[in-house]
């Protein structure tokens, strides 16, 4: 358990640009910055981080949160674990409070892997470096391929013994389950006798993002053809291979600082390539590149470059693959080096500048070094040319950017001979193809788009006012998609959210207020009032209880705090203190809140004005109560109408009748009130 203080700490230290900026490519616009949602697949960013709130929120997917909430969402972790992994990022240190029986029985499944997987970097690092046959074997293997000690310790590799349990029973003798050491293949079960996955091995752990062991490779270092030369993680809870990167770990600040990523076939590339100084460099291991992997880089960059072995045989075979990484929009350029090299051998025989000018001066357009390579191909050969022609158009079509598709038309009619029309007029027959069968296709994945798209840093699509009408006078909700439509007239929920929202944004700000004079022939006075005291003073008199139970328990713990902080006469601020309410739901409830769709800057911009709230906190405060009231009453009118008509029907007394009738004529009275300006009402 981490006490509540550290936790405080730890929010209060990691800055919500940081945290996420490691994992996102951020753009400032306005207040606030922007990128790649990476909860879904998108081009145009609708996620969004306000600094000075330190929340998160994506409006495409709706995914929001404080710094832990991210760390939770984007590792997998859960929330002790996302606190623990901010204090290590911070130098927090973390005296944690004693694990009941219960809480480590609670421990989960994927923690349990990974605490194994952890574990076993750990051994067989230190059999690496500690013991006789490590240094002899592994560790000599490591040094013979040009791996310094520094890059060694940093990727983490190890060595195996040539034994056929001794990392099993050592892990045993640790206390590590033999279930979980068979799930993630550490060890294998022959008719209940474990004995060691890698025996005899090197090894190359596998990071997630944040850095967490949740894979290995183990070469072999026999020459022998029959032994596989490497063995890896079985698919288990932790590890897909589908969706890890090699090296991404190392890799993702350099990518985003170079804005490209280089992508390589081996894990040897990845940390040859790293020692020379190149570090954005991933490798798929061994799988071709699938469609998680793209996302994966996309996030940090949409420039790619494929380092081919020069003695590739499947560049040909990887063509489709490459095919998916334009469909993603995503640029990609080639290289091959010169024959029977790999980027390995390459970085290792030449300077980093010769590395480095030799990337630079080979890397070839895909699409040129695709048309490049074929074409050589279908020389004097009629038929054989018209379908590479078609196949060219057809990978253009991929793209989804009409100005790229139409400069790569250009260059190919160049490189092939063709005139440019006739590989237009292909082009258009292309996508026409390619639009039916997504359409036939199955939903994508990934939630549906935004209902609108209001005020999105790259949409332009704002809503048109009606004539006449300026933007300070329409209802707070107008430009609001979740507006509900044809809903029950009575669903208050929209104007609970918005009071609830004006308190904690607004709590202690103050505003006048007229209030009749205590002496009945005095003027009216004007007094100062909180927010808080205003809305909650509302609430309480009118005995009313918040439908959402999530916003009634803000409303009271705001009250308590609000009490306990002026005993105190200290200060506190409502917004930070339920945006890193400890309990989960408050939590993301109040992001929910107060994330702004809408970036005032981005109005002005196009020339509407629109008042802050904050400059007319009295209007947009009692408006808010007001239109909660009224939605409250038109409730109590509804229910007093079938009241009535059910005691007509049940031919009740008349007495009853009669009080259902008063009760009536009082809700008109009060519904009238509350239709004029101003004036203070009382529902009951
Ligand atoms: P070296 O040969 O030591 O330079 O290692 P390498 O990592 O460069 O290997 P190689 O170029 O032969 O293969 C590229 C990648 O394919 C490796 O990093 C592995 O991820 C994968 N791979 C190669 N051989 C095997 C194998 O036998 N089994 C599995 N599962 N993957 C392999
Ligand atoms: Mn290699």
């Amino acid at each position: 358990m981490i006490p509540r203080e550290t936790v405080d700490q730890i929010i209060e230290t990691a800055q919500i640009e940081e945290v996420v900026g490691e994992f996102v490519n951020l753009k400032k616009k306005g207040a606030n910055l922007w990128g790649l949602c990476p909860f879904h697949n998108e081009k145009t960013p609708s996620f969004s981080v306000a600094p000075a709130k330190g929340i998160y929120k994506c409006f495409g997917c709706g995914e929001g949160g404080n710094s832990v909430n991210f760390i939770m969402a984007h590792e997998a972790m859960s929330y002790p674990e996302a606190l623990r992994y901010l204090a290590k990022r911070y130098n927090i240190e973390v005296e944690e409070e004693e694990m009941t029986p219960e809480m480590e029985a609670a421990v989960s499944e994927r923690e349990s892997q990974y605490v194994v997987m952890a574990y076993a970097e750990s051994y067989f690092v230190e059999q690496l470096w500690e013991s006789e046959a490590g240094k002899a074997i592994g560790l000599s293997y490591f040094k013979e391929r040009g791996f310094d000690e520094a890059t060694i310790r940093k990727f983490g590799l190890g060595y195996s013994p040539e034994s056929w349990e001794a990392f099993t029973k050592t892990a045993l003798e640790n206390g590590y389950k033999k279930e979980f050491l068979v799930k993630t293949g550490l060890s294998k079960d022959k008719n209940d006798r474990l004995y060691d996955g890698y025996r005899g091995r090197v090894i190359f752990p596998i990071h997630n993002l944040s850095g967490r062991p949740i894979g290995f490779g183990g070469r072999t270092l026999k020459t022998d053809k029959k032994v596989p030369k490497y063995i890896n993680t079985p698919e288990c809870e932790i590890y897909n291979k589908r969706k890890v990167l090699y090296g991404l770990y190392f890799a993702k600040k350099s990518i985003v600082a170079e804005d490209a990523c280089m992508l390589v076939e081996g894990y040897t590339d990845v940390i040859s390539m790293h020692q020379a100084g190149f570090e954005n460099v991933v490798a798929s291991s061994g799988t071709s590149l699938t469609l998680d992997q793209i996302r994966l880089i996309s996030r940090y960059t949409q420039n790619i470059t494929i380092l081919y072995d020069g003695d590739t045989a499947g560049i040909k075979a990887s063509f489709r693959g490459i095919d998916l990484i334009l469909e993603q929009g995503l640029n990609v350029r080639v290289v091959m080096f010169p024959d029977g090299e790999d980027p390995d051998s390459f970085v290792r025989s030449h300077t980093r500048e010769e590395a480095s000018d030799f990337i630079a001066s080979n890397a070839k357009d895909f699409i040129v070094f695709k048309t490049d390579l074929l074409y050589a191909e279908t020389a004097g050969d009629p038929i054989k040319k018209a379908a590479l022609v078609h196949d060219i158009v057809d990978t253009i079509a991929l793209i989804p950017d009409e100005i790229k598709r139409s400069l790569y038309i250009r260059e190919c009619s160049d490189l092939m001979q063709i005139p440019e029309k006739a590989l237009l007029s292909e082009l258009n027959k292309a996508r026409r193809k390619l639009l039916k069968k997504r359409e036939n296709k199955a939903p994508v994945e990934g939630p549906p788009p935004p209902a609108f798209d209001a005020g999105f840093p790259s949409g332009d699509a704002v809503p048109a006012l009606p004539d006449g009408v300026s933007p300070d006078e329409l209802p707070p909700d107008f430009f609001d998609p979740d507006r509900a439509v044809g809903e029950d007239p009575n669903d208050c929920s929209h104007q609970e959210r918005d009071m609830v929202r004006l308190l904690l944004q607004y709590c202690h700000k103050t505003f006048k207020l007229e209030q009749p004079s205590e002496d009945p022939k005095g003027k009216p006075e004007k007094v100062e009032v909180m927010v808080i005291d205003f809305i909650l003073g509302e609430l309480e008199h009118d005995n009313i209880q918040l439908e959402n139970p999530i916003y009634q328990r803000i409303v009271e713990e705001l009250d308590e705090l609000d009490k306990k902080h002026s005993d105190e006469e200290k200060e506190f601020n409502a917004e930070a203190a339920f945006l890193n309410h400890s309990d989960q739901e408050v939590c993301k409830a109040c992001v929910d809140l107060l994330s702004s769709k809408y970036e005032l800057h981005d109005w002005e911009r196009k020339g509407i004005f629109v008042d802050p709230e904050d400059r007319k906190i009295k209007k947009a405060v009692m408006g808010s109560v007001y239109s909660y009231k009224a939605k409250k009453v038109g409730q109590m009118i509804a229910t007093n109408e079938r009241e009535l008509k059910a005691a007509f029907t049940d031919e009740k007394e008349f007495s009853e009748i009669e009080k259902l009738l008063e009760t009536k004529v009082q809700l008109n009275n009060i519904k009238k009130e509350l239709a004029k300006p101003g004036g203070r009402v009382i529902l009951r």
